[in-house]
C-alpha cells in the first residue's frame, strides 16, 4: 500500500503516530524508549522497537486469522507500520490467567498463583490521575463507551486471551497477563489497537517461570533485551 508519511500526530511512551495522505490510515513508529510506573523511570531497551513492532504485527495476522478484527494494515520497514486510523478508546484493558504484578499487590495472592477463570480489569487512560481502575457502570456513565462498545470490547479481549493463550503455550510460554487497547472506526466499529509485545504482556518460561518480558526493565532483574530476543526468537522458530 502506498501512503505518504505527513505530520506526527501523538508521541506516547514507547511510539510515535503519523498521520498519511490517506485520512484511513496512521503510520506507527516504534521507539526503544521504555518507561514503567507512569513514566517514573525512563530507560532504553536496544532493539526493542524493531521486535515490538514486528512482533505485534505477527500476533495481529494471527489474531485476524483468527477472527479478531485489528488496526494492523502492512509493516513498511523494521520500525513502521501503516495501521488503521482509528480513535483509541480511553481504557486499559487487561486480562489475567496467573496472579501478578499490581492483581497480586491488592489482593495479597502471591506471583505465580493460577487464576480459577481468566480475568477481565479496565483502567482509565489517564497519566494525571495515575490510570485509576475503573468499572463498568462508571464507563458508561463517564461516557468512556457505550454499552454495546463494552460487551464488544469485553468478548473481543477473552477471544485475544484465547487464542494468544493456545500460541505461547505451544512455543513454551505461560501468558500470564497482558493489556490492550481498542480503537473506534470511523463506522463505529471497535477493532483491537496498539500493540502486543513484551512491554504489554507478562510471558513466563513454562519450564522455569524465567520472565521474558518488561518486568525485568521494571524491577530491575538485568537481561532485559536477551528477554525480548528469546521471545521473538521463539514466536519465529513456529
Ligand atoms: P499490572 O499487573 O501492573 O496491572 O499489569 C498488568 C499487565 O498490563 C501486564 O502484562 C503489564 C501490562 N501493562 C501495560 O501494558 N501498561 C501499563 O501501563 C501497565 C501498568 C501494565
Amino acid at each position: 500500500m502506498n501512503v505518504k508519511k505527513l505530520n506526527q500526530i501523538y508521541e506516547g511512551k514507547a511510539k510515535k503516530v503519523f498521520a498519511t495522505d490517506n485520512p484511513d490510515f496512521y503510520i506507527v513508529e516504534y521507539k526503544d524508549d521504555a518507561t514503567a510506573f507512569n513514566g517514573l523511570k525512563h530507560g532504553t531497551i536496544a532493539g526493542k522497537g524493531v521486535i515490538n513492532n514486528k512482533m505485534s504485527n505477527m500476533m495481529f495476522m494471527l489474531l485476524e486469522k483468527n477472527g479478531v478484527r485489528t488496526h494492523f494494515v502492512e509493516q513498511i520497514n523494521d520500525r513502521e507500520t501503516i495501521v488503521k486510523a482509528v480513535k483509541i478508546v480511553p481504557l486499559e484493558i487487561i486480562i489475567r490467567n496467573v496472579a501478578a504484578g499490581s492483581f497480586s499487590k491488592r489482593y495479597g495472592v502471591e506471583e505465580g498463583t493460577e487464576l480459577k477463570a481468566p480475568t477481565l480489569e479496565f483502567s482509565l487512560k489517564n497519566d494525571a490521575l495515575n490510570d485509576p481502575l475503573i468499572n463498568n457502570s462508571h464507563i458508561i456513565a463517564l461516557g468512556v463507551a457505550t454499552e454495546k462498545e463494552l460487551s464488544d470490547i469485553q468478548a473481543m479481549a477473552f477471544k485475544v486471551n484465547e487464542v494468544l493463550k493456545g500460541f505461547f503455550a505451544s512455543i513454551g510460554v505461560k501468558l500470564i497477563d497482558f493489556k490492550i487497547e481498542a480503537g473506534r472506526l470511523p463506522n463505529g466499529d471497535i477493532i483491537l489497537a496498539d500493540e502486543i509485545s513484551p512491554d504489554t504482556c507478562r510471558f513466563w518460561d513454562a519450564e522455569t517461570n524465567e520472565k521474558l518480558d518488561k518486568d525485568r526493565f521494571r524491577r530491575d532483574l538485568g537481561g532485559v533485551e536477551e528477554a525480548y530476543q528469546e521471545i521473538f526468537r521463539r514466536i519465529n522458530s513456529k
